[in-house]
């Protein structure tokens, strides 16, 4: 374990706040001593505008949490020197458009489809809020916006709000699984797999990987206690995966909640397959803080997949304990910090119109080893795990509409799902770097005399 100051490091790389409503803001650098000054004015606590949050803990739980994201062009808008640049990680230069086939944004997820803003090579800074309340949203943002603009104009926002009872809109509960990470305080519900050490989401430690620290761009002040996070707008057709599980339950026997459950590994109420196949109200029943407590090998024995389907949505993007190529099962852990967009769905008053889906933000001190490779080895290719074939995952997967199965095994014989559509499409995305608060302030002061 090693010694971190979470007053440098922004806070919603380590904790999830929790709180009900979001604001994704994508801005534009047009003058970039003025984008220097709203940077500085972030990182003053007697500004009046909400200042950065950071991962110290808090005596009261602010109104609004600020979290500051910049892309690569943001990073050369800002002033920041040639040699500097040349020493960030090429997938975070490249940028998440150019990445996009890589990650299965192809087709209706292409970047010619996305939302007008997050493909604009111009979108330089990501201000995300979270906050109690719409007020708390409407206050922040209307200070903000005083601060940012003489020097940045906005190209577009997405807002989110907490669904009823921390559900996302396919209808599973969400939020239940994250790392913990070595020698930072645990947020949310335990984790029993061993903690993931600093250096997977921070930028200066040891990584997962033996002997191996990722590099720390430069110069040190920018680099070390950053990390990267893929920013993602995921509209989903909860129509099309309400009429296939329909249908499938119809063609198959099986009743709808247990193939919903099958698809994602966890019941509809985040109960998991391995520790309840069969009921998602077991008895006794699974405490709060027993939702992650299990694996699929070893005392677990799920092997097969016969509880958890080995190719299900939670069993491809955290394999825990099970043998995967390369044996790195446990090395590709990612923070994923979400929220719903759109209004509920109401299964009485389907096919609405109503875009819904998630924002989310994947974060790790690596989008190549963590993001990319979620999407690229596990998400959208099966030959990592025995059983799969060229399978997608069933939840986030790019397959072609009605191209691929799902396979559901069983003792007395494997169920296969046929024709599964792409069920969710990306609308947008943007990587971006997530520089500590040292790093925020070197950028502000960048153009002055240093
Ligand atoms: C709209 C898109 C998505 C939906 C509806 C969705 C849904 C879910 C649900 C219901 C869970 C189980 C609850 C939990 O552990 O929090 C989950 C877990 C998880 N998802 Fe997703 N997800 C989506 C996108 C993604 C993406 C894009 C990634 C990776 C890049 C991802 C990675 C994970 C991981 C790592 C877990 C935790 C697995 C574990 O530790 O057991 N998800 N997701």
């Amino acid at each position: 374990m090693v010694g971190i100051e979470l007053g440098d490091v922004q806070g919603l790389i380590l904790r999830g706040y929790t709180m009900p409503v979001a604001r994704y803001l994508g801005l534009s650098v047009r003058k970039s001593a003025g984008a220097r000054a709203f940077l500085a004015a972030l990182m003053d606590s007697d500004s009046a505008i909400a200042a950065l949050t950071t991962a110290a803990p808090w005596p009261v739980k602010p109104d609004c949490c600020v979290s500051l994201g910049i892309t690569f062009p943001g990073l050369a808008a800002l002033g920041v020197p040639p040699a500097s640049l040349a020493s960030f990680p090429v997938e975070y230069r490249e940028g998440a458009v150019q990445r996009a086939a890589s990650v299965g944004d192809v087709g209706a997820s292409a970047p010619e489809r996305w939302l007008p803003w997050l493909a604009d090579p111009a979108l330089h800074l990501l201000v995300v809020l979270f906050a109690q309340c719409d007020d708390a949203l409407d206050v922040a943002t209307k200070h903000l916006e005083q601060a940012w603009f003489p020097g940045c104009v906005e190209l577009g926002r997405q807002d989110g709000a907490r669904l009823p009872g921390n559900f996302a809109h396919f209808g599973y509960r969400d939020n239940l699984s994250q790392p913990t990470i070595d020698g930072i305080p645990p947020s949310g519900l335990p984790d029993p797999l061993p903690p993931a050490p600093v250096g997977e989401f921070l930028l200066g430690y040891p990584s997962q990987f033996d002997q191996f620290s990722y590099p720390v761009p430069e110069p040190l002040e920018l680099g070390i206690n950053g990390s990267f996070a893929a920013f993602r707008v995921l509209e989903q057709d909860v129509d099309a995966f309400a009429e296939f599980v329909a249908q499938q339950a119809a063609s198959t026997g099986m009743p709808a909640e247990l193939i919903e459950a099958k698809l994602c590994g966890r019941w509809r109420n985040g109960t998991p397959l391995v520790l309840s196949p069969d009921t998602d109200t077991p008895n006794p029943p699974i405490s709060p803080e027993a939702m992650n407590n299990f694996d699929y090998v070893g005392e677990y024995g799920d092997e097969q997949g016969y509880r958890c389907p080995i190719g299900s949505h939670i069993r491809r993007m955290n394999p825990r304990g099970q043998r995967v190529a390369g044996n790195g099962g446990q090395q590709h852990r990612i923070v994923r910090r979400g929220i719903a967009y759109g209004p509920p769905y109401d299964p009485a008053h389907p096919r609405d119109g109503q875009a819904r889906g998630l924002l989310g933000l994947f974060i790790g001190a690596s989008l190549r080893d963590q993001f990319e490779f979620l999407m690229t080895q596990w998400a959208n290719d099966g030959t990592f795990a025995a059983g799969l074939g060229r399978t997608n995952d069933p939840l986030i997967g790019a397959q072609a509409n009605g191209a691929t199965s799902f396979s559901i095994p069983r003792p007395q014989g494997t169920v296969v799902l046929h024709g599964l559509s792409r069920f969710v499409t990306t609308r947008g995305g943007a990587y971006c770097f997530l520089p500590s608060i040292s790093g925020i302030r070197y950028l502000a002061g960048l153009g002055s005399d240093r």
